[in-house]
């Protein structure tokens, strides 16, 4: 089986023919709530809202392009994930997706415990209050510096990621007269994303140690002997942009036959185990993502069933959504800046953003929508391809969409479901300024990350 699809959706023209599309939707006024944040609305003026406020207002007081963040349905989001786990398991937001110091309050707030992957991360964690004992830290190559910071803030785990690190956190654990919490993250022969999954053919990454071959039980057996660490657990991510649960079930099938492994030769149950992230959401009208508490159910009969089959006591389950949480509950507003009609193809509709405020669609040929804010319309629909303001034709946004034939230079238009890996994946590329974060709630809107300037570029370039 050949792998047809990225965690972001289908990879480049091979998989979808070039120029595919849906049939234009029946009014381009029309906002899906599945794409949608919550507080999204139109006002009688036909502008879009979020939060009580018009997209006028927000981009006068702001400037374009930025990203708005619906704090309520963020912390809906939390509150639905953190209802659906309850209180026999923990859930982790996976701070890579987005993170600033405004969310970590947020996920503190709602009894969300966080994910890092990296000094930058576990510092914004820390500098924002979550109390180390909720942080887990994650990465495949972390540094020594960055791990000692881990071990003297006191974060409540530690994902090992290769035997190198094992040896290197048990070492600094010891030197700071501690032991530090760990788990394994292992490769457990599955990847999955989208709609699919593929139970071989995955060792081939840099991420954890493979359980084939024997190596995951190996690791297990050398952590177990030093006494810097305590072993609570072991890991598991397949993959991002996930439909349905039979990668997992393969997963934690595989997870607990480790566990019964451990048990047999160790006489040791260990306590946890994390299943990872990677719960998909609707990027288009097209996507069907499964509720947090579908998912919970799921992956708690799954474990449960396989933990009794092997006559272990069940493990309390961890799990680490990112995009699930933020990735719905903020869109991008652009300004339109020039719009180029190509005979017989489509038309260009040219923003003031691009490739360095949303790589995932050059990066991962991910799909998009887009919808035209400023003012709704009755023109028809016009095939289009929203492009940035870069030097590289690669600068796509949105490849292929419609948007109102009447379409014009100044109005403002917004692709939803941008809130994961878009400002957390943004670049500078062609001195480009980061958009900033806006929060928006209750007819207030703050900024949570500001705008690059151009002073910001000019004090890195040290002349
Ligand atoms: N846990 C671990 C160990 C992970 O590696 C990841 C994502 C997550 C949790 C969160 O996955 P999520 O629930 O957000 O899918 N930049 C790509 C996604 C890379 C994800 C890497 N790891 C994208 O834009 O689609």
């Amino acid at each position: 089986m050949s792998r047809s699809a990225h965690p972001a959706g289908p990879r480049h023209a091979d998989v979808l023919p070039e120029g595919h599309y849906s049939a234009p939707p029946a009014d381009l006024n029309l906002l899906d709530p599945k794409v949608w944040s919550q507080t999204v609305g139109r006002a009688e003026d036909g502008q879009v809202t979020v939060g009580g406020i018009p997209v006028g207002t927000l981009a006068e007081e702001f400037g374009t392009p930025a990203y708005f963040l619906d704090e309520a349905d963020f912390r809906a989001r939390c509150r639905a994930w953190a209802d659906a786990f309850g209180k026999e398991a923990d859930v982790f937001y996976a701070g890579k997706a987005f993170l600033s110091r405004a969310v970590v309050r947020w996920l503190k707030e709602e009894g969300l415990n966080l994910d890092v992957c990296s000094g930058g991360e576990l510092t914004t964690a820390l500098a924002a209050g979550m109390p180390a004992d909720r942080i887990a830290f994650h990465g495949n190559n972390k540094s020594e510096q960055e791990i000692r910071r881990a071990v003297e803030a006191g974060v409540g785990r530690i994902v090992l990621d290769s035997f190198q690190e094992i040896v290197r956190v048990a070492h600094i654990a010891q030197s700071l007269g501690t032991r530090q919490r760990v788990q394994i993250r292992i490769t457990v022969g599955v990847e999955a994303h989208t709609h699919e999954f593929i139970a071989t053919a995955h060792e081939d990454q840099k991420f954890g140690i493979a359980l084939a071959g024997g190596q995951a039980a190996e690791a297990v057996r050398r952590a177990l002997k030093l006494d810097g660490l305590e072993l609570i657990g072991i890991h598991s991510h397949i993959g991002s942009q996930i439909f349905d649960t039979s990668g997992f079930e393969v997963a934690a099938h595989r997870v607990v036959g480790l566990l019964k492994q451990i048990r047999d030769e160790h006489g040791v149950e260990l306590p946890e185990i994390d299943l990872g992230g990677g719960l998909g959401i609707a990027y288009t009208s097209d996507d069907d993502p499964r509720e947090p508490h579908e998912i919970a159910k799921a992956l708690f009969e799954i474990v449960t069933r396989e933990c009794e089959a092997a006559g272990l006591r069940t493990p309390r389950i961890s799990v680490e959504p990112g995009r699930a949480i933020v990735g719905p509950t903020a869109f991008t507003l652009y300004e339109v800046g020039t719009v180029k009609p190509l005979e017989g193809l489509r038309t260009y509709v040219s923003v003031d953003g691009g490739m360095s405020d949303n790589i995932r669609t050059a990066l991962y040929d991910a799909e998009y929508t887009v919808t035209l804010v400023s003012r709704t319309s009755d023109a028809p629909p016009m095939l289009s391809r929203v492009v940035g303001k870069h030097c590289e034709s690669g600068d796509i946004v949105v490849k292929d969409a419609f948007l109102p034939a009447d379409l014009a230079p100044g109005d403002l238009i917004a692709v939803p479901a941008t809130g994961a890996y878009c400002r957390s994946m943004a670049s500078n590329y062609n001195h480009a300024l980061r958009p900033p974060v806006v929060a928006v709630k209750d007819g207030e809107a703050r900024v949570i990350v500001r705008r690059e300037t151009e002073e910001d570029l000019l004090r890195l370039d040290v002349g």
